[in-house]
């Protein structure tokens, strides 16, 4: 009836299994053929049993990936009462992961663990025992805590609010709750508030501020998800005991104590019956009139929609949304963690994201001692003084035309100007846009104030503009094209660029026929999602084809971007029956794989066609690639 109920009984069976299955049976003595039978029949269901739970680390990743999908059915969004300004205009937030998991750093019995630092605890992780756990907070003490130091590293990386956990899935408060003495506060010798210290340090530097809050999990809580059903002293606990002693009173706090919040970020909805997920949004919707609800409180209640974790999507998506992120692998701070994001990396995401139509925001975790670590500082300085250069690439900017990334980079548009976001600099002095039907009355670019004009023709379908050899910018160049007004209208046919041809062009923007494309994620840390769109039966004799728009006749390289087991034949062909075919082995990971060369002879649209001529055992695409071949 509730999932704490299948955790326990789960718990207890595979107990059971354990002690059954060791042959220590005297738990279960079978004094006549009566209780023989009975005996090998349990043993039999708890053998089941066994194989079931043996899968659960698997089953765990999945689970936990189906517990945001709430997240992702947000109906409409909201923005009523002003709500969602910050978010709609800022397109640019900072999310805080910070609690007694950051002073332990991934690291529990001297044993280092790989994934994500704030589920240490969970039995996928350290599997820490519940009170051995709890125990942390008599030495948590963040001396160096510093809530103005955090508000302006967040101002000057650009972004226009935090988000910060108050309460995570372990149950620690990291503010001073009333209701539940498991809080900062009341337990540890730092005694302080740090909440309350950077709403104050937001509100003075002018940035929003809100909280995460695990409304579901709770696994120091008897009767929460993930925690058990009964107290320390065995008096049977419910969701509902937990929900009204802990949760909702807590939520009333952080929405009533903190000022004016610009959104609560619920998380891991799980199965919550929608009775609390309602009360929960009508709570912040009294309290904060202005504020967002996430889409993952559960039931399509929330006020906009959150993607998976680190995800950016490949194709526009109307309403508001966010993509949550990460500076390095995980949330929470794990001493090991140094897979830091580069500035470069932090803009393509964050200007990707925008040019899809959503709100980027991305995580910081901070170390025991409220340090946040120094790369993740850097990375975020930097990018934050690019954006410094090109704030009208960032603030109020709204969707590209195209609905997807260009081959180059990606475009953002404000009113009747295109922003092209330049991720890789042409090398020939030319950059081609494909696909722009409406007029141009200037180019130009974008360098501080200034715009230094750029010359360009129409070429067919794509405009071409000279550019000069040098990069203007080390990070991310911008050219501003200025529209003759009216409503802006592309082609946005996916085009191979003729400089530098198209890389990883996913199957999602391919027709599929006798096979599916489907959003495959995995974990390759615990906790550390991917995500990709891919083709998990192209061995059954279907195809995918991509039509593209190429500029000049040319040759290419392809490569396609495969997953599976063992060795496979795949043919591309295209409209003019060029075809390149190929055996390759694939792996369990993802890889680019060659596959030939192919030719087109006229410029103008294309069709390319992916299928595995010989069957074979079962292989996923997620991506082609084409490189120009280069004959002078
Ligand atoms: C997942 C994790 C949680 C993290 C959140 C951030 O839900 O369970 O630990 O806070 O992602 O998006």
């Amino acid at each position: 009836e509730h999932p704490t109920d299948a955790h326990f009984l789960f718990t207890f069976v595979f107990k059971q299994a354990l002690t059954l299955q060791s042959g220590k049976t005297d738990t279960i003595t079978a004094q006549n053929n009566c209780m023989k039978t009975f005996a090998m029949r349990l043993k039999k269901a708890i053998s089941l049993t066994l194989a079931l739970a043996l899968s659960w680390p698997l089953c765990a990743q999945q689970k936990m990936d189906e517990m945001w999908n709430g997240g992702e059915r947000v109906k409409s969004s909201d923005t009523s009462m002003g709500r969602g300004k910050l978010f709609d205009y800022g397109n640019y937030a900072m999310f805080i992961h910070w609690g007694l998991y950051s002073k332990l750093a991934n690291v529990w019995n001297g044993k280092t663990y790989y994934g994500i630092g704030e589920w240490l605890m969970n039995e996928n992780m350290a599997n820490a025992a519940r009170e051995e756990y709890k125990a942390v907070a008599h030495t948590f003490d963040p001396k160096d805590f510093d809530a103005m130091k955090i508000a302006k590293l967040a101002k000057d990386a650009g972004m226009k609010y935090i988000i910060i956990t108050s309460k995570h899935h372990d149950g620690f408060a990291m503010y001073h709750s009333k209701c539940n003495k498991f809080n900062i506060v009341d337990v540890t010798p730092f005694g302080r508030d740090p909440m309350k210290e950077l709403s104050d340090a937001c509100k003075k530097l002018g940035l929003g501020f809100g909280f995460y809050y695990s409304h579901n999990q709770d696994w120091t809580t008897p009767g929460a998800s993930g925690a058990p059903r009964v107290d320390e002293d065995g008096n049977p606990k419910t969701f509902d005991d937990y929900f009204y002693a802990k949760c909702l009173p807590q939520v009333e706090e952080i929405t009533r104590n903190y000022g004016d919040i610009e959104l609560v970020w619920f998380d891991t909805p799980g199965e919550i019956p929608k009775k609390y997920a309602e009360k929960l949004v009508e709570t912040v919707h009294r309290n904060q009139p202005k504020a967002l609800v996430s889409g993952r409180v559960g039931y399509d209640l929330g006020d906009y929609r959150t993607l998976g974790d680190m995800e950016v999507p490949p194709e526009n998506m109307d309403g508001l949304w966010e993509s949550v992120d990460v500076t390095n692998d995980g949330w929470g701070y794990s001493w090991y963690d140094r897979n830091w994001k580069t500035p470069k990396q932090i803009l393509e995401n964050l200007i990707s994201t925008i040019a899809r139509g959503g709100t980027y925001m991305l995580n910081v975790g901070p170390d025991g001692m409220g340090n946040i670590p120094e790369f993740a500082q850097n990375a975020l300085l930097a990018s934050g003084k690019w954006i410094a250069r090109y704030p009208q690439v960032i603030y109020g900017a709204q969707a590209s035309p195209w609905k997807h990334r260009l081959p180059w980079g990606d475009v953002v548009r404000q009113d009747s100007t295109l922003y092209l976001a330049i991720y890789e600099w042409p090398s020939d002095g030319k950059l081609y846009l494909p696909g722009l039907k409406s007029e141009i009355a200037s180019a130009g670019i974008c360098d501080g104030q200034k715009t230094l004009p750029v010359s360009f023709e129409k070429r067919g379908n794509w405009t071409v503009l000279d550019v000069p050899y040098k990069k203007p910018d080390n990070l991310v160049s911008v050219i501003a094209l200025a529209m003759k007004g009216g409503e802006i209208s592309v082609d946005n046919t996916q085009a191979v660029d003729p400089e530098s041809g198209i890389d990883e062009l996913s199957v999602v923007f391919a027709d599929a026929s006798g096979c599916n494309v489907s959003k495959t994620s995995w974990m390759e840390k615990f906790g550390e999602w991917k995500h990709k769109y891919c083709t998990p039966d192209l061995n059954r004799g279907g195809k995918v084809t991509w039509t593209v728009d190429v500029m000049e006749p040319a040759t290419f390289s392809v490569d396609l971007t495969l997953r599976g087991e063992g060795r496979g034949v795949w043919k591309v062909e295209t409209d003019e029956a060029h075809t390149a075919q190929n055996q390759q082995g694939v792996s369990s990971i993802f890889c680019k794989r060659p596959i030939g060369w192919i030719s087109f002879d006229k410029p103008g649209r294309h069709t390319i066609t992916v299928s595995m001529p010989e069957g074979g055992k079962p292989s996923e695409l997620s991506a082609i690639s084409l490189t120009p071949v280069r004959f002078e």
